[in-house]
């Protein structure tokens, strides 16, 4: 069955700038809801699929509690408690799947893996990790920014560490977006070229400091990603002097703000009086997972026609 006209949300530019903009305010009116006990639930009897093919903490606690909040319900899989264990092809699990339920959202290795599960599937697929992108960890990012510090266009982003999922989702999101990333990255763990387009959005850096000059946020992210723990050795010492710490924050603005997706590894890419310190929002970002996503699920579910 054709399937074209289905919206997925596998890259951070898959939404627009407006869609961007219309799903940003919005978290802002759910959240506001959500702190004043208002019951707000315009999903009621619909479902969401999880697939998990990688751990996780933040990405399953603020999806399930989200679409709970907002009247649906959620069913988790796994690799393990699943027939993707057993190599049932994913074309065929989704098949199956997007005949049951409402929108589906799955952590998975490849990026062609989730793209092949879209292309197989009636209702909408949310990117909640791939080794390639994490479009729903940088919405939450990028709307605390606007929270705390206002619009984000025309600022400066530091992106200091591994060229993993998180950083080409933040070089996807400057160019969608219209702000400036300086991306710090140890030699040999570096972006691809063939997957970064150069321009004014994105300026390749020597080191953390050079990267955190100017910044108005600081950023960084695990040294060894999940799948890539063989290579965990080999990281460390690659990543031994690229820690966020308090010298990197000093050349950056005075009033930036820190940001980690978590779980963080204190003492590696960041220290603890940077993450545990005041200019740290880890905790506003994490907590902003669950109203993004409910805004997220929300537009992709029932469109603008929101109340
Ligand atoms: N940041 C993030 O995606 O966290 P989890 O791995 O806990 O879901
Ligand atoms: N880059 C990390 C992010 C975890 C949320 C990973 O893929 O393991």
């Amino acid at each position: 069955m054709a399937t074209e006209r289905v919206r997925h949300f596998l890259e951070f530019s898959d939404l627009s700038r407006a869609e961007l903009e219309h799903v940003f305010a919005r978290t802002r009116i759910i959240k506001d809801r959500f702190k004043r006990y208002q019951a707000y639930q315009p999903l009621t009897d619909r479902t969401l699929a999880m697939v998990f093919e990688k751990a996780s903490t933040r990405t399953r606690v603020s999806f399930e509690a989200g679409m709970y909040q907002m009247g649906g319900s959620v069913i988790h899989l796994t690799t393990g408690d699943s027939q993707l264990g057993r190599a049932e092809p994913i074309e065929d699990t989704a098949r199956v799947i997007s005949r049951m339920v409402d929108i589906v959202m799955i952590r998975t290795f490849e990026q062609s893996k989730i793209e092949r599960f879209a292309n197989n599937s009636r209702v909408p697929v949310i990117n909640g990790l791939t080794n390639e992108y994490h479009p729903c960890q940088i919405l939450a990012d990028i709307y605390t920014f606007l929270e705390l510090r206002g619009p984000i266009q025309g600022r400066t982003v530091a992106w200091i560490g591994d060229a993993n999922n998180m950083a080409y989702t933040w070089v996807q999101a400057a160019e969608q977006l219209g702000f400036a990333l300086n991306f710090a990255a140890p030699p040999g763990y570096g972006p691809d070229p063939a997957r970064i387009t150069r321009g004014p959005h994105l300026t390749l850096c020597q080191d953390p400091r050079q990267a955190a000059a100017g910044a108005d946020l600081v950023t960084t992210d695990v040294w060894t990603s999940m799948g890539y723990e063989a290579e965990g050795d080999a990281r460390r010492k690659a990543f031994a002097h690229w820690m966020v710490d308090s010298g990197v924050m000093a050349a950056a603005n005075p009033n930036a703000l820190f940001m980690h997706c978590l779980p963080a590894h204190r003492g590696e890419e960041v220290s603890a009086d940077v993450i545990d310190g005041p200019q740290s929002a880890v905790w506003d970002e994490a907590e902003n997972r669950l109203h993004v996503q409910k805004a997220l699920l929300e537009y992709l579910l029932l469109g603008f026609e929101v109340q």
